[in-house]
């Protein structure tokens, strides 16, 4: 199955390591972030669970939940979580899903045959509170994933829902950002009273709108 930005998240019931999870009641009202890893006790694997592991408080903050999955199996990921531990210097902070069927991968579409026809490739899939899909990422196994990276795109992601803005290349929290072409400029002196600079009648910057 194709999943594309603005579709509905394929919703999924799956043992985990914290249970028996239905995708879109555990999310709730709240953010989530759905990511694959190939496989149970390698090298990359390891440093990439640790290291969202060790932001869980940054996640928290942001309403987001966070939920990993491989084609291993539970008692799998429940064995090497304690490798993480020994390892990276934090516990595991957040449930792996056994997918041994690989019921989760097929309805992502996590395995890339011409990558590797049995593992999942390096998937993230950043879900909305209305469930939609507002970001996908995909990384090969050799390139584990940049966790300050994630929580940038989430901070741009969440701003831009709440406020008529896009956020510049290399944008990160606190930074100027940019209001969207569809706002006038009449429109733009009431939403964003800070005031905004025109570089160009499209290029209109103005100071985070929530800061
Ligand atoms: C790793 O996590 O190091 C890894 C996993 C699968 C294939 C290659 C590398």
């Amino acid at each position: 199955m194709t999943v594309r930005l603005g579709d509905i998240a394929p919703d999924f019931t799956a043992d985990t390591t914290d249970g028996t999870i239905s995708f879109h009641e555990w999310l709730g009202d709240g953010w989530g972030i759905l990511f694959s890893h190939p496989k149970d006790f390698t090298p990359v694997c390891t440093t990439e669970l640790g290291a969202f592991s060790a932001r869980k408080a940054d996640f928290d903050k942001r309403n987001t939940k966070l939920i990993a999955v491989s084609v291993d199996d539970v008692a799998s990921h429940n064995a090497w979580a304690g490798d993480i531990a020994e390892t990276q210097g934090t516990a595991l902070a957040f449930p792996i899903i056994g997918d041994e069927t690989r019921k989760v991968a097929d309805l992502y579409d996590m395995i890339h045959p011409n990558a590797n026809d049995t593992l999942t490739v390096r998937s993230v899939f950043i879900v909305g509170p209305d469930k939609k899909v507002k970001l996908i990422l995909t990384y090969p196994a050799s390139t584990g994933r940049n966790v300050e990276e994630i929580i940038r795109v989430l901070d741009s992601l969440q701003l831009t829902a709440d406020y008529k803005v896009a956020t510049p290349a290399n944008w990160k929290d606190g930074d100027d950002v940019i209001i969207t072409p569809a706002v006038s400029d009449e429109e733009a002196k009431e939403r964003f009273p800070k005031g905004f600079t025109a570089l160009k009648p499209y290029l209109r910057v103005t100071p985070q709108p929530n800061k």
